[in-house]
Protein backbone atom coordinates (compact mmCIF):
# COMPACT_ATOMS: atom_id res chain seq x y z
CA UNK A 1 0.00 0.00 0.00
CA UNK A 2 1.14 3.62 -0.94
CA UNK A 3 0.99 6.09 1.60
CA UNK A 4 -0.53 6.15 4.36
CA UNK A 5 -4.80 5.66 4.60
CA UNK A 6 -6.37 7.35 7.52
CA UNK A 7 -8.87 5.04 10.25
CA UNK A 8 -11.99 5.25 10.64
CA UNK A 9 -11.63 8.82 8.83
CA UNK A 10 -15.43 9.36 8.52
CA UNK A 11 -16.80 8.42 12.57
CA UNK A 12 -14.09 10.99 13.44
CA UNK A 13 -15.94 13.41 11.10
CA UNK A 14 -19.30 12.62 12.10
CA UNK A 15 -18.20 12.63 15.91
CA UNK A 16 -16.44 16.20 15.58
CA UNK A 17 -19.41 17.49 13.82
CA UNK A 18 -21.70 16.86 17.52
CA UNK A 19 -18.95 19.22 19.43
CA UNK A 20 -19.05 23.33 19.73
CA UNK A 21 -18.20 25.55 17.33
CA UNK A 22 -14.12 26.30 17.65
CA UNK A 23 -10.95 25.12 17.19
CA UNK A 24 -10.42 21.14 16.64
CA UNK A 25 -6.51 19.55 17.41
CA UNK A 26 -5.14 17.22 16.04
CA UNK A 27 -2.45 15.95 17.55
CA UNK A 28 -1.27 13.00 15.55
CA UNK A 29 -1.04 14.57 12.31
CA UNK A 30 1.16 12.31 10.57
CA UNK A 31 0.46 11.82 6.53
CA UNK A 32 -2.46 13.91 7.18
CA UNK A 33 -5.32 12.05 5.91
CA UNK A 34 -7.50 12.92 9.22
CA UNK A 35 -6.55 16.43 8.67
CA UNK A 36 -7.48 16.53 5.29
CA UNK A 37 -10.88 15.13 6.20
CA UNK A 38 -11.46 17.54 9.03
CA UNK A 39 -10.62 20.55 6.66
CA UNK A 40 -12.98 19.48 4.21
CA UNK A 41 -15.17 18.76 6.56
CA UNK A 42 -15.41 22.33 8.98
CA UNK A 43 -14.25 25.04 5.70
CA UNK A 44 -14.85 27.69 8.23
CA UNK A 45 -12.97 26.16 11.81
CA UNK A 46 -9.54 26.96 12.83
CA UNK A 47 -7.02 23.53 12.95
CA UNK A 48 -3.87 23.10 14.85
CA UNK A 49 -2.38 19.92 13.58
CA UNK A 50 0.92 18.98 15.73
CA UNK A 51 3.27 16.22 14.82
CA UNK A 52 6.25 14.79 16.40
CA UNK A 53 8.22 13.58 13.20
CA UNK A 54 10.26 16.91 11.54
CA UNK A 55 9.35 15.14 7.84
CA UNK A 56 6.20 14.68 8.38
CA UNK A 57 5.90 18.38 9.80
CA UNK A 58 7.30 20.18 7.29
CA UNK A 59 5.62 17.95 4.96
CA UNK A 60 1.89 18.88 6.25
CA UNK A 61 3.10 22.89 7.28
CA UNK A 62 3.98 22.92 2.72
CA UNK A 63 0.67 21.58 2.04
CA UNK A 64 -1.41 23.85 4.15
CA UNK A 65 0.64 27.40 4.13
CA UNK A 66 -2.23 28.85 1.75
CA UNK A 67 -4.71 28.14 4.13
CA UNK A 68 -5.25 30.73 6.62
CA UNK A 69 -7.14 28.50 9.05
CA UNK A 70 -4.72 25.72 9.73
CA UNK A 71 -1.55 26.03 11.71
CA UNK A 72 1.01 23.03 12.01
CA UNK A 73 3.46 22.13 14.62
CA UNK A 74 6.48 20.49 14.84
CA UNK A 75 6.67 18.77 18.75
CA UNK A 76 5.61 16.41 20.94
CA UNK A 77 1.29 16.91 21.42
CA UNK A 78 2.43 17.09 25.42
CA UNK A 79 3.13 21.07 24.20
CA UNK A 80 -0.38 21.62 22.87
CA UNK A 81 -1.25 23.78 25.65
CA UNK A 82 1.69 26.33 25.55
CA UNK A 83 0.57 26.58 21.19
CA UNK A 84 -3.28 27.79 22.74
CA UNK A 85 -4.73 31.37 23.03
CA UNK A 86 -7.98 29.60 23.55
CA UNK A 87 -9.17 26.17 24.78
CA UNK A 88 -10.10 23.75 21.76
CA UNK A 89 -13.50 22.13 21.08
CA UNK A 90 -12.52 18.73 19.65
CA UNK A 91 -9.23 16.95 19.51
CA UNK A 92 -8.16 14.05 17.39
CA UNK A 93 -5.11 11.14 18.49
CA UNK A 94 -4.75 8.90 16.09
CA UNK A 95 -1.75 6.70 18.14
CA UNK A 96 1.24 5.05 16.83
CA UNK A 97 3.34 5.27 13.81
CA UNK A 98 1.76 6.16 10.20
CA UNK A 99 2.06 3.28 6.86
CA UNK A 100 4.81 6.53 5.98
CA UNK A 101 7.57 5.99 8.83
CA UNK A 102 6.92 1.87 8.31
CA UNK A 103 7.46 1.70 4.74
CA UNK A 104 10.63 3.57 5.04
CA UNK A 105 13.55 1.51 5.45
CA UNK A 106 15.91 4.54 6.98
CA UNK A 107 13.73 4.97 9.56
CA UNK A 108 14.23 1.43 11.15
CA UNK A 109 10.43 0.42 12.30
CA UNK A 110 10.34 -2.40 10.37
CA UNK A 111 11.22 -5.94 10.53
CA UNK A 112 10.41 -6.62 6.80
CA UNK A 113 13.53 -4.56 4.98
CA UNK A 114 16.98 -3.51 6.00
CA UNK A 115 17.93 -0.29 7.57
CA UNK A 116 19.47 1.56 10.52
CA UNK A 117 18.03 0.65 14.18
CA UNK A 118 16.70 3.97 14.71
CA UNK A 119 12.90 3.87 15.48
CA UNK A 120 12.75 7.23 16.94
CA UNK A 121 9.64 9.73 15.90
CA UNK A 122 11.49 13.04 16.09
CA UNK A 123 14.85 12.15 14.19
CA UNK A 124 16.30 15.35 15.57
CA UNK A 125 16.10 14.24 19.26
CA UNK A 126 16.99 11.53 21.72
CA UNK A 127 18.84 8.45 20.79
CA UNK A 128 17.71 5.65 18.09
CA UNK A 129 17.19 2.28 19.28
CA UNK A 130 20.96 0.86 18.67
CA UNK A 131 22.63 3.41 20.93
CA UNK A 132 19.75 2.24 23.44
CA UNK A 133 20.41 -1.22 23.19
CA UNK A 134 24.25 -0.84 23.88
CA UNK A 135 23.11 0.39 27.29
CA UNK A 136 20.87 -1.98 28.35
CA UNK A 137 21.12 -5.12 30.73
CA UNK A 138 19.43 -8.10 29.76
CA UNK A 139 16.80 -7.95 32.66
CA UNK A 140 16.20 -4.58 31.19
CA UNK A 141 15.67 -5.67 27.67
CA UNK A 142 13.13 -8.72 29.27
CA UNK A 143 11.66 -6.40 30.75
CA UNK A 144 10.47 -3.92 28.29
CA UNK A 145 9.55 -6.71 25.64
CA UNK A 146 7.59 -7.81 28.09
CA UNK A 147 5.71 -4.79 29.57
CA UNK A 148 5.75 -3.04 26.07
CA UNK A 149 4.84 -5.97 23.53
CA UNK A 150 3.30 -7.94 25.63
CA UNK A 151 5.54 -11.38 24.74
CA UNK A 152 5.77 -14.32 27.11
CA UNK A 153 9.06 -15.16 25.98
CA UNK A 154 10.80 -12.14 26.65
CA UNK A 155 13.61 -13.74 28.47
CA UNK A 156 15.02 -16.03 25.66
CA UNK A 157 14.27 -13.46 23.27
CA UNK A 158 16.47 -10.66 25.13
CA UNK A 159 19.27 -13.36 25.61
CA UNK A 160 19.73 -13.94 21.83
CA UNK A 161 19.65 -9.87 21.74
CA UNK A 162 22.90 -9.60 24.28
CA UNK A 163 24.36 -12.42 22.45
CA UNK A 164 24.11 -10.56 19.08
CA UNK A 165 25.57 -7.36 20.27
CA UNK A 166 26.14 -4.67 18.54
CA UNK A 167 22.76 -4.64 16.95
CA UNK A 168 22.53 -1.98 14.20
CA UNK A 169 19.98 -2.71 11.83
CA UNK A 170 16.53 -4.10 11.67
CA UNK A 171 17.63 -7.17 9.88
CA UNK A 172 20.49 -8.02 13.04
CA UNK A 173 17.24 -7.61 15.59
CA UNK A 174 15.02 -9.45 13.47
CA UNK A 175 17.56 -12.54 13.12
CA UNK A 176 18.46 -12.38 17.05
CA UNK A 177 14.61 -12.70 17.78
CA UNK A 178 13.72 -15.38 15.16
CA UNK A 179 16.94 -17.38 16.77
CA UNK A 180 14.76 -17.58 20.43
CA UNK A 181 11.80 -18.58 18.93
CA UNK A 182 10.77 -21.64 17.48
CA UNK A 183 7.92 -21.66 14.70
CA UNK A 184 6.81 -18.87 12.78
CA UNK A 185 8.18 -15.42 14.29
CA UNK A 186 5.88 -12.77 12.54
CA UNK A 187 3.79 -12.50 15.77
CA UNK A 188 6.66 -12.16 17.92
CA UNK A 189 8.89 -9.94 15.64
CA UNK A 190 5.72 -7.56 15.49
CA UNK A 191 5.37 -7.78 19.55
CA UNK A 192 9.46 -6.77 19.56
CA UNK A 193 9.34 -4.47 17.61
CA UNK A 194 6.39 -2.26 19.02
CA UNK A 195 7.98 -2.88 22.61
CA UNK A 196 11.33 -1.05 20.95
CA UNK A 197 9.35 1.56 19.48
CA UNK A 198 7.46 2.55 22.53
CA UNK A 199 10.70 2.47 24.62
CA UNK A 200 12.39 4.74 22.13
CA UNK A 201 10.29 7.05 21.77
CA UNK A 202 8.86 6.95 25.61
CA UNK A 203 5.05 6.54 24.27
CA UNK A 204 3.42 5.56 27.25
CA UNK A 205 5.15 8.39 28.85
CA UNK A 206 3.96 10.94 26.14
CA UNK A 207 0.85 9.64 26.59
CA UNK A 208 0.52 9.97 30.33
CA UNK A 209 1.39 13.59 30.24
CA UNK A 210 -1.23 14.21 27.68
CA UNK A 211 -4.03 12.53 29.30
CA UNK A 212 -3.10 14.72 32.53
CA UNK A 213 -3.13 17.52 31.23
CA UNK A 214 -6.18 17.46 28.39
CA UNK A 215 -8.80 18.91 30.71
CA UNK A 216 -7.40 21.95 31.43
CA UNK A 217 -6.94 22.71 27.53
CA UNK A 218 -10.86 22.01 26.33
CA UNK A 219 -13.99 23.64 26.61
CA UNK A 220 -16.65 22.15 28.30
CA UNK A 221 -18.61 19.93 25.59
CA UNK A 222 -15.19 19.74 23.78
CA UNK A 223 -15.15 15.87 22.12
CA UNK A 224 -11.98 13.61 22.37
CA UNK A 225 -11.14 10.74 19.91
CA UNK A 226 -8.34 8.44 20.17
CA UNK A 227 -7.59 5.77 17.64
CA UNK A 228 -5.86 3.49 19.27
CA UNK A 229 -3.55 0.39 18.45
CA UNK A 230 -2.83 -1.90 21.55
CA UNK A 231 -4.37 -2.99 24.89
CA UNK A 232 -1.59 -0.79 26.86
CA UNK A 233 -2.66 2.68 25.19
CA UNK A 234 -6.24 2.05 24.74
CA UNK A 235 -6.57 1.05 28.85
CA UNK A 236 -5.08 4.40 29.70
CA UNK A 237 -7.77 5.86 27.30
CA UNK A 238 -10.33 3.71 28.96
CA UNK A 239 -9.51 4.65 32.67
CA UNK A 240 -9.73 8.32 31.76
CA UNK A 241 -13.43 8.90 29.81
CA UNK A 242 -14.82 6.21 32.45
CA UNK A 243 -13.15 7.33 35.85
CA UNK A 244 -12.31 11.21 35.58
CA UNK A 245 -14.30 13.64 36.60
CA UNK A 246 -13.31 15.83 33.72
CA UNK A 247 -14.66 13.53 30.81
CA UNK A 248 -17.67 10.93 30.15
CA UNK A 249 -17.60 7.73 27.69
CA UNK A 250 -19.53 8.48 24.69
CA UNK A 251 -22.79 5.76 23.90
CA UNK A 252 -20.97 3.67 21.96
CA UNK A 253 -17.81 4.21 24.49
CA UNK A 254 -15.47 2.51 21.46
CA UNK A 255 -15.87 1.46 17.65
CA UNK A 256 -13.94 -0.67 15.59
CA UNK A 257 -13.19 -0.51 11.68
CA UNK A 258 -15.98 -2.46 9.32
CA UNK A 259 -14.70 -5.31 7.58
CA UNK A 260 -14.67 -3.89 4.35
CA UNK A 261 -12.29 -0.90 5.82
CA UNK A 262 -10.07 -3.88 7.72
CA UNK A 263 -10.05 -5.68 4.22
CA UNK A 264 -9.00 -2.80 2.16
CA UNK A 265 -6.69 -1.27 4.66
CA UNK A 266 -5.35 -4.41 6.82
CA UNK A 267 -3.47 -1.92 9.38
CA UNK A 268 -7.06 -1.03 10.73
CA UNK A 269 -7.86 -4.51 12.07
CA UNK A 270 -6.31 -4.02 15.33
CA UNK A 271 -7.11 -0.55 15.40
CA UNK A 272 -10.13 1.69 18.08
CA UNK A 273 -12.06 4.42 18.23
CA UNK A 274 -12.65 5.62 21.65
CA UNK A 275 -14.53 8.77 22.41
CA UNK A 276 -15.50 10.68 25.68
CA UNK A 277 -16.73 14.51 26.03
CA UNK A 278 -15.52 17.10 28.29
CA UNK A 279 -17.75 17.65 30.98
CA UNK A 280 -18.23 20.81 32.74
C1 LIG B 1 -1.04 6.77 13.08
S1 LIG B 1 -0.08 8.13 12.63
C2 LIG B 1 -1.24 9.40 12.31
C3 LIG B 1 -1.78 9.37 10.94
C4 LIG B 1 -2.72 10.51 10.60
N1 LIG B 1 -3.89 10.55 11.45
C5 LIG B 1 -3.11 10.44 9.14
O1 LIG B 1 -4.31 10.34 8.85
O2 LIG B 1 -2.23 10.49 8.29
C6 LIG B 1 0.58 8.65 14.13
C7 LIG B 1 1.51 9.85 14.04
O3 LIG B 1 1.70 10.35 15.37
C8 LIG B 1 3.01 10.84 15.47
N2 LIG B 1 3.31 10.87 16.90
C9 LIG B 1 3.67 9.85 17.70
N3 LIG B 1 3.81 10.28 18.96
C10 LIG B 1 3.51 11.61 18.95
C11 LIG B 1 3.48 12.61 19.96
N4 LIG B 1 3.79 12.34 21.22
N5 LIG B 1 3.11 13.87 19.59
C12 LIG B 1 2.80 14.17 18.30
N6 LIG B 1 2.84 13.26 17.29
C13 LIG B 1 3.19 11.99 17.63
C14 LIG B 1 3.84 9.87 14.66
O4 LIG B 1 5.03 10.48 14.24
C15 LIG B 1 2.88 9.55 13.49
O5 LIG B 1 3.15 10.39 12.39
Amino acid sequence: MDGHVPIMVQAVVRFMERCPEGLIVDGTAGGGGHLRALRAGFPDRPLLAVERDPARAEALAEEFSGDGLTRVHHGSYTGIPGLLDHPASGALFDLGLSSLQLEDPARGFSYRVDGPLDMRYDTGSGDPLSVILESMEEADLADVIYRFGQEGRSRRIAREIISAMPVRTTLELRAAVTRAVAGNPVKVLSRVFQAFRILVNDELGHLDRLLLELHRWLIPGAGVAFITFHSLEDRAVKLLFRDSPFFMETDPPWQVPSREETRKNPRARSARLRTGVRVP
